[in-house]
């Protein structure tokens, strides 16, 4: 019970990642708050936690700055604070460069960097408001690590996210909040259904090989379980991690060293 009395964020929290740190978040005492654009993704999401009132659900556009705005005042009106963000929506795509679309740019920026950065913004005002410090996790990936090549604009989103952990982490330990990251591997979740299927497009491979294959290759021999992020997030958002900042935590069986 680690985060007793905590108030979380969740943000793309109604599956994948963010529906398992929220599961584990209520089983270390917190409160949690999924947040996610997908409002049936987030009805089943709360049915599947099953955990009363202390979870609840708020439609959450991060492209959009006054649905951001809402959200935070909402939690604040529910709950009265806000201790934790897990800066979690993203959204993938990926063609060759010659292929890429000004729209698929656009679209991948606006959710996994400027919708990362502003909710983070709004959040750290809201703590720095309250005066209690807290504990902000941006979703990274080992995309961000190393360029791929049909991969250029989503990798570029991670690097991104990876930087801006860095130097949001720098200037908002002055009050008290610790920004960190985690970064994944590949992980079985909704998201790699659209990766796999748009790898065989791009890579003329059959359904599910590319999903296999990747499995495969992390040292440990299987794809992340979204629960496997779990424990990290349970650290970076806890005391245990009083004196970590500005890092990004890789969390991928063993793919990546940085
Ligand atoms: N799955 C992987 O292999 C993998 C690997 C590395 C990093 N990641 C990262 O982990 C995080 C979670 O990934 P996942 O695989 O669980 O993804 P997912 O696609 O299964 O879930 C993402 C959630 O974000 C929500 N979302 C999308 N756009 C949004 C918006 N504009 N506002 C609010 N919510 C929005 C979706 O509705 C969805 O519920 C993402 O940041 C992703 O980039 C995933």
């Amino acid at each position: 019970m680690k985060l007793v009395d905590k108030v979380a964020v969740v943000t793309g929290g109604a599956r994948g990642i963010g529906l398992a740190i929220a599961e584990r978040y209520l089983a270390e005492g917190a409160r949690v708050v999924v947040a996610d654009v997908d409002t049936e993704a987030i009805d089943a999401g709360l049915v599947s936690l099953d955990a009363g009132e202390r979870a609840i659900g708020r439609r959450l556009d991060v492209r959009d700055s006054a649905s951001i705005d809402a959200m935070v005042a909402s939690v604040q009106e529910r709950f009265g604070t806000i201790d934790i963000l897990v800066n979690n929506a993203a959204v993938f795509d990926m063609a060759p460069v010659l292929e890429v679309s000004e729209e698929s740019f656009d679209r991948q920026f606006a959710v996994n960097v400027k919708g990362l950065f502003f909710t983070l913004q709004a959040v750290a005002a809201a703590m720095v408001e309250q005066g209690r410090g807290g504990a902000i996790i941006n979703m990274a990936s080992q995309a961000g690590r190393r360029g791929e090549a049909l991969v250029s604009t989503y990798c570029a989103t991670k690097a991104a996210v990876i930087s801006l952990t860095q130097s949001c982490g720098l200037d908002l330990i002055r009050h008290g909040i610790r920004v960190n990251g985690i970064a994944p591997g590949v992980v079985d979740t909704p998201m790699w259904e659209e990766v796999d299927a748009l790898f065989a497009r791009y890579e003329g491979r059959p359904l599910g090989e590319k999903k296999r294959l990747v499995g495969e290759a992390v040292p440990m021999g299987r794809m992340g379980r979204p629960e496997d992020h779990a424990g990290a997030a349970v650290f970076l958002a806890s005391e245990d991690s009083d004196y970590v900042v500005a890092q990004t935590l890789n969390v991928d069986g063993g793919n990546w060293m940085s």
